[in-house]
């Protein structure tokens, strides 16, 4: 079996129902289940022990060495982070206890675990350490892509932590040979994905009739991969990547945040116009910009594509017509997220911009 950290989150969860249907290789999720993390998520697998949930923090050392030694994982699949850059903005703390003080301990007991196995089971054993484009810093409009080699440049507190993290992943193979992989993804959109995050939120917002509010000129770009794409490379790079190698998983797409979110509001007046008849793209408002809000990020995704094959399926038109269907088909599970803690997040963020 696998262990997932993370795995209540809008990338773990999909991955987790990825992975059982993929394999059928059970999984142990640990997540701690802050706002991010949702069991409704995996509802598909209430009833499935190929799913085992567990509550608890990645900190929490005496809980991770005692599910090692229980379940004996072939991987470790580390996704728990805390995600969002405009909560790191207004609270940096709690992106670097979990993220850098949370990778330090996971490693720390991974490796102490791994160093007691026996020869075989140390050879075929994977700490797969999931992380982000943003630890390149920003680009310039005719700077070319992030490689695996492009220089750490961080930004706001959230990629200064998971770089940090990615740099004691990289220590932890070096200095005492623990059989690591890293994959740095660009930003990933699809089905569960917690409406903090540009594209359910203007979703959601504009099912609304609400506001839809671009940062700044709205002209900052990103490259934007399917989640289910993430979660096919993520298995290619546990199955197949050199040991202590990083790999950058992108989908060769670029848009501006403005494009980004005309594409969402003409494939909502396709699939459920508004019932004025007005166009949602008028609701879009320009809001005071996001502080030190990064002008670009773009990956160079060939080195998993020539090291391991692999290769976006879904085209940004296939994949945010099926993510909008997605939130359309799932109010109830909307309605829940949306009740509580979000409320609260909405008045901080966008109250006084
Ligand atoms: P998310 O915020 O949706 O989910 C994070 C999950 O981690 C939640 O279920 C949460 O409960 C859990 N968690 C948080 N702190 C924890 C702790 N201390 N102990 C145990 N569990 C804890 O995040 P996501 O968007 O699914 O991202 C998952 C991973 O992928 C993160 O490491 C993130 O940096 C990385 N990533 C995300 C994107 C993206 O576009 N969302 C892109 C590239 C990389
Ligand atoms: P986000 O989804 O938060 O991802 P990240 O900051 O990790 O790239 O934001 C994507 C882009 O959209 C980013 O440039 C900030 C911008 N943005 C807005 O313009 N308005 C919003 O309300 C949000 C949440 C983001």
């Amino acid at each position: 079996m696998i262990l997932v950290t993370g795995g209540a989150g809008f990338i773990g969860s999909n991955f987790i129902l990825d992975w059982i249907a993929a394999s059928g290789e059970a999984v142990v999720n640990l997540d701690k289940l802050t706002y991010a993390g949702n069991l409704e998520n995996l509802a598909s697998l209430k009833n499935d022990t190929r799913h085992l949930f567990v509550r608890g923090d990645i900190n929490d050392r005496g809980l991770l060495a005692n599910l090692l030694a229980e379940h004996k994982p072939r991987a470790i699949i580390h996704f728990a982070a805390e995600s969002h850059v405009d909560r790191s903005i207004s609270g940096p703390g709690e992106f670097i206890q979990t993220n850098i003080n949370g990778t330090f301990s996971l490693l720390e007991v991974a490796r102490v675990w791994w160093q007691g196995l026996g020869a075989a089971e140390k050879k075929v054993f994977r700490f797969l350490h999931v992380s982000t484009d943003e630890v390149y810093g920003s680009l310039g409009p005719n700077d070319p892509p992030f490689t695996e080699t492009t220089a750490y440049a961080p930004n706001s507190p959230y990629s200064a932590s998971k770089a940090a993290s990615d740099h004691l992943v990289r220590a932890y193979h070096h200095t005492y040979g623990l059989p690591t992989l890293t994959t740095n993804c660009s930003n990933n959109y699809g089905a569960f994905q917690f409406p903090e995050k540009l594209i359910p939120l203007v979703i959601l917002n504009a099912l609304n009739g609400k506001p839809l509010p671009i940062y700044g000129n709205g002209l900052n770009v990103r490259d934007w991969l399917y989640v289910g794409d993430h979660c096919t490379a993520i298995r290619e790079v546990l199955a197949g990547g050199r040991l202590g190698e990083t790999y950058n998983i992108g989908g060769w797409n670029e848009k501006t945040n403005l494009d980004v979110v005309n594409t969402v509001c003409a494939m909502l007046d396709e699939m459920k116009p508004a019932a004025d008849g007005r166009p949602y793209a008028s609701l879009i408002t320009y809001v005071k910009d996001r502080p030190g809000h990064d002008a670009r990020y773009a990956i160079d995704a060939h080195k998993i594509e020539r090291e391991l094959g692999w290769k976006p399926q879904e085209t940004f038109d296939t994949g945010i017509r099926k993510t909008v269907a997605w939130y359309l088909d799932n109010q109830g599970w909307v309605d829940d997220v949306v009740s509580g803690e979000y409320q609260n997040w909405v008045a901080k963020n966008y109250g006084g911009r």
